[in-house]
């Protein structure tokens, strides 16, 4: 039975991305957030083209469903606990990480979100959207690193996919809503722009991560051989909107907000086109972002234009790092 505190179950895919990756055969793939929406269609995409998966979900009926469901597909899964709400969660997600990993991880999606949450503190102190969005995963890379260089060393390369979403347009990214200040954050009172607010700085947080990790990758030896990427799925109908009313978020521009998401959005075996080919694609290169094309018009991934900020990647770096209490990235 699931408990009060679990989401409600969500239906099996309906089919596998549109997307045909390349055989995946002595890879493995690490991807948070795979009981539903993207992170599911990515990891049976990837999983029915050989690679290993890894599915880092925290614990529910959901995540059994899915492991389950990968399984009769043929697919080598394993569950790896993880609370992105968390930093004790990541830290022991990414100690399994090690144990299943002995000659390197190949791929490590973060694609896991929650959107429009009240202003709510994690058990670390963190706004509950920037941890379980951003603080989390930039946590889990720096752990995994080793791991990835491995990857690098062995098989020519290793990937970081980061998943942000078009809603990080807005204001530039303020160091607050990366510190520990959840729950004092813009509230959740009339006219309720708060909660979109702390979810475009995270969704934001997401694409510099991905930026200011590419800069600092080393250029020289196997570490150079990492790549950061990013993707957006666009519109997509994947439950997610679901949540965020759920979770209260009941008001009159949040009904708004998620009426036109919907109104145009496409399904998720769509919305994962862009990650699965920043995560599988040979031709793909360091530095890019994959998206689809339009405002949920189905089609093929496209490589959108690069933003950079120089200024908000060393904000998001340095705040980032301050926040999850790691000293150097490379070595955590
Ligand atoms: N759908 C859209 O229109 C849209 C648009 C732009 C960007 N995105 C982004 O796309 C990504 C995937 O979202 P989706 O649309 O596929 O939504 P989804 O179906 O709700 O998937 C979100 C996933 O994140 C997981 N998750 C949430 N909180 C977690 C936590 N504390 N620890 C571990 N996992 C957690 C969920 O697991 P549980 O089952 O445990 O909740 C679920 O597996 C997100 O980063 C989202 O921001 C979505």
């Amino acid at each position: 039975m699931p408990t009060s505190r679990e989401p409600s179950r969500s239906p099996a895919i309906a089919a596998e991305s549109t997307y045909t990756p390349p055989r995946l055969d002595d890879r493995t793939i690490a991807i948070t957030g795979c009981t539903s929406g993207t992170g599911r269609v990515t990891a049976m995409t990837c999983g029915t083209s050989g690679a290993r998966i890894l599915m880092l979900n925290r614990p529910s009926t959901r995540a059994d469903d899915a492991l389950a469901e990968l399984r009769d597909a043929g697919v080598d899964a394993t569950a790896v606990p993880c609370d992105l709400q968390s930093f004790d969660s990541v830290r022991e997600a990414a100690e399994l990480l090690a144990q299943y990993c002995p000659s390197g991880l190949d791929v490590l999606c973060n694609n896991a979100g929650v959107m429009g949450l009240p202003d709510a503190a994690t058990v670390d102190g963190c706004d509950v959207q920037m941890q379980t969005n951003h603080l989390s995963h930039f946590l889990l890379t720096s752990l995994a690193w080793p791991l990835l260089v491995a990857a690098a060393e062995e098989r020519g390369e290793a990937r970081v996919v980061n998943q942000t979403s078009g809603a990080r347009h807005g204001k530039p990214l303020d160091a607050a809503y990366l510190g520990a200040n959840g729950g004092n954050l813009g509230g959740d009172g009339f006219p309720g722009f708060g909660k979109w607010r702390r979810y475009q700085q995270s969704k934001l947080a997401n694409l510099m991560f991905t930026y200011a990790l590419h800069d600092r990758i080393p250029s020289t030896g196997p570490a150079a051989k990492v790549m950061s990427l990013c993707a957006h799925p666009g519109p997509t109908d994947s439950g997610l909107q679901a949540k965020t009313t759920a979770a209260g978020g009941t008001q009159l521009i949040d009904r708004l907000i998620l009426w036109r998401t919907l109104r145009v959005a496409h399904p998720v075996e769509v919305g994962a086109e862009g990650i699965l080919r920043a995560s599988c694609d040979d031709d793909a290169r360091s530095g890019e972002f994959y998206g689809p094309p339009g405002r949920g018009q189905p089609g093929p991934a496209e490589l959108l234009p690069a933003e950079r900020n120089p200024d908000s990647e060393r904000l998001l770096w340095e705040t980032s790092l301050a926040t999850t209490g790691i000293s150097d990235f490379f070595r955590a």
